[in-house]
């Protein structure tokens, strides 16, 4: 697996296999990788020819006072593991390799990056778009992976790459959930052990719902408070919990089909993601 620090670096390589006719599969990441990223690496490896993977923890997506300096950096580790699961080249820039002093552009797709995860964290999901817009002009892959787990990162993403005539695919990768049924995030290294044994109520609340709904249930709203509620008394303090459309993420009506739960809540000092994709 190459190793390389610098947009100059990687271009001239991406240059090359292009020549060659190689297809590349791209998976950004902060790092501390965990089953969830070695899955969408294995499914990347599926879709191209070669596979790039970044390790960036990308300062304008953190807000003040959230975890930017505390965010799990394991780089040798996080080698170890894309080595053995194959990836063809690592790519590790420097913050100031990413974002000159000049830069003034920011992307923002406006609407979805203000609500849900948005309202709570304002600028996280412009700092996204903007560091995978970055990331897409440096590596031009023709395919790019991310996890389910982030579903609004994740329609963002796909709607940035409509909106800017992006030539990626855009591939979204179920989520790996540990036995308990809590969804594999770097942030769950956070948790104490008896936070870990409650943390897996939040995949619990969201199959409630999700057979409620099943079950005929249209009070969508009222399906959302009891949600909230029992999450609250089993001791997390939820900021939302969204039936929505899963095309768009628009509150879900009773003519859609096609749902989603979205789901935050923090649990001590970690806030957990979640979600769950059904029809009905
Ligand atoms: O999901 C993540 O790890 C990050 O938000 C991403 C997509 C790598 C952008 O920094």
């Amino acid at each position: 697996m190459q190793i390389i620090k610098t947009i100059t670096d990687i271009r001239e390589v991406i240059k090359t296999w292009q020549a060659a006719g190689e297809t590349v599969a791209f998976v950004p990441t902060m790092g501390n990788l965990h089953a969830g990223h070695l899955q969408l690496v294995r499914r990347a490896k599926e879709n191209a020819n070669r596979v790039v993977v970044s390790i960036f923890v990308n300062p304008t997506q953190f807000g003040v006072g959230e975890d930017f300096e505390a965010y799990p950096r394991t780089e040798l580790e996080d080698q170890e593991k894309l080595k053995k699961e194959g990836a063809d080249l690592l790519f590790l820039p420097s913050v100031i390799d990413v974002y000159s002093s000049e830069a003034n552009t920011n992307i923002t797709v406006a609407g979805l990056s203000e609500a849900y995860c948005g309202a709570f964290r304002p600028g996280h999901f412009s700092g996204v778009a903007t560091v995978v817009c970055k990331l897409f002009n440096i590596v031009q892959p023709n395919v790019a992976l991310f996890g389910r787990k982030d579903f609004q990162q994740l329609t963002i993403i796909k709607m940035m790459v409509r909106d800017l005539n992006i030539p990626v695919e855009i591939i979204g990768v179920d989520t790996v959930r540990d036995p308990s049924g809590l969804a594999m995030s770097s942030r769950n290294g956070y948790l104490t052990e008896d936070e870990k044994k409650v943390a897996s109520m939040i995949y619990y609340t969201l199959g409630i719902a999700r057979e409620a709904i099943l079950a005929g249930n249209e009070n969508f709203a009222d399906i959302e408070k009891k949600a909230m509620q029992s999450l609250s008394q089993i001791g997390f303090q939820p900021d939302y919990f969204s039936v929505c459309r899963a095309s768009d993420l628009k509150k879900a009506t009773i003519e859609d089909v096609n749902l989603v739960l979205l789901v935050a809540a923090k649990l001590g000092k970690t806030r957990l993601i979640d979600n769950l994709c059904f029809s009905r």
